[in-house]
């Protein structure tokens, strides 16, 4: 078996996220093993994951070099914490997102590790500071917040703790780069982190547009898709600019009075409550009676599309 790496990776709630990371981490080559407390979870995560590696590498999706028995055989489970915690290199926390069960099993593993294992939580907007403080490991702690679904969409944001060591992010961000992830260094916690600062401030004006009977909820679905979303899956939108004029602070001296204008005149934020709220609802689904059917079928279309995606980047990048 070609590509094995050293040490272990333990997740930490085998529910959605950390079954992804786990196949994440396989397809990396790593040892995982899965814990969580509720024991039958960690049953049904690994058919699970059997069932999803089989699919994959049916439609040509697995990642990694391994095949699927291969990566099958890197993934374990485990009812007990201390056990699951042995030889950790890196933890990855996917349990649900409440502070109270965060600190919970924070200050469990504290007690079980040593200084040279990283503790990373997979939490989506709790703060490091709120999560970590009072940790005896606080320094090897880090937030790393994955995309869903993290098979498919490589983003990872790094959030340090203030007292976070150096070397914890250099080696979480070298850790994400090897299993094919693409981590940033955000340098200071800020609510939100960053992918979703920049979501919800679309969310909010397609809101506001739909609200104000500028365009349809589908349709602003299409600008973003059909317009806006063509160029930002390769560029973001600061050298989305930079290529729209001679360089950034060209597209600022062109554009700049204009966009300043235009910002003036968002609204206020939503309440994300009442008619609005129905408008969308009722637009975005196809068929009233089957709802749960919509929600298979097209988040199925979603990871293929995603991972269609992923290749043509691949592609891209080595051209
Ligand atoms: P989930 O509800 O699917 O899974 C949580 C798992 O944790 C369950 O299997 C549960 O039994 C287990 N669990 C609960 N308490 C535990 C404990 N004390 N010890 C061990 N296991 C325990 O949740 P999901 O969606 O996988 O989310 C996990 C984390 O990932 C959350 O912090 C969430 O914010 C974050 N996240 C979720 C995303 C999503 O789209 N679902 C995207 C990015 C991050």
């Amino acid at each position: 078996m070609a590509d094995l790496q050293e040490g272990n990776i333990v997740i930490i709630g085998s529910g959605l996220i950390g079954r992804s990371w786990a196949m994440v981490f396989a397809s990396g080559g790593f040892k995982v093993k899965l814990y969580d407390i509720v024991q039958e979870q960690v049953s049904t995560a690994l058919v699970d994951i059997r069932r999803q590696m089989e699919e994959l590498q049916k439609s040509e999706m697995l990642r990694g070099k391994l095949s699927v028995e291969e990566q099958l055989k890197l993934i374990s489970g485990c009812s007990d914490l201390k056990t699951a915690l042995e030889g950790a290199l890196h933890i990855q926390e996917c349990v649900p997102e409440n502070l109270d069960i965060k600190q919970k099993i924070f200050s469990e593993i504290d007690l079980l590790i040593g200084d040279s294992t990283i503790l990373g939580s997979s939490t989506s907007c709790l703060s490091p500071t709120s999560m970590f403080n009072g940790l005896k490991h606080v320094k090897n702690c880090i937030v790393a917040h994955p995309v869903n679904p993290p098979y498919f969409v490589p983003l990872v944001e790094l959030v340090p703790h203030p007292q976070t060591e150096l070397a914890t992010v250099d080696r979480t961000y070298h850790l994400m780069k090897r299993i094919g992830q693409s981590p940033v260094k955000i340098m200071k916690e800020t609510d939100g982190f960053v992918l979703n600062r920049l979501q919800y401030a679309v969310i909010s004006e397609a809101w506001r547009l739909v609200q104000d009977g500028v365009i349809s909820p589908r349709d602003v679905d299409i600008v973003m898709s059909e317009g806006l979303g063509m160029r930002y899956a390769f560029l973001g939108p600061l050298e989305t600019a930079h290529l729209n004029a001679d360089g950034f602070k060209s597209y600022c001296e062109r554009y700049g009075e204009g966009i300043n204008r235009v910002l003036t005149t968002f609204g206020s934020v939503p309440d994300f409550t009442g008619k609005t709220a129905e408008k969308i609802d009722t637009a975005l689904w196809e068929d009233l009676p089957n709802k749960d059917e919509q929600l298979i079928t097209r988040r199925e279309w979603r990871n293929s599309c995603l991972s269609h995606l992923a290749k043509l980047k691949e592609k891209m990048k080595k051209n």
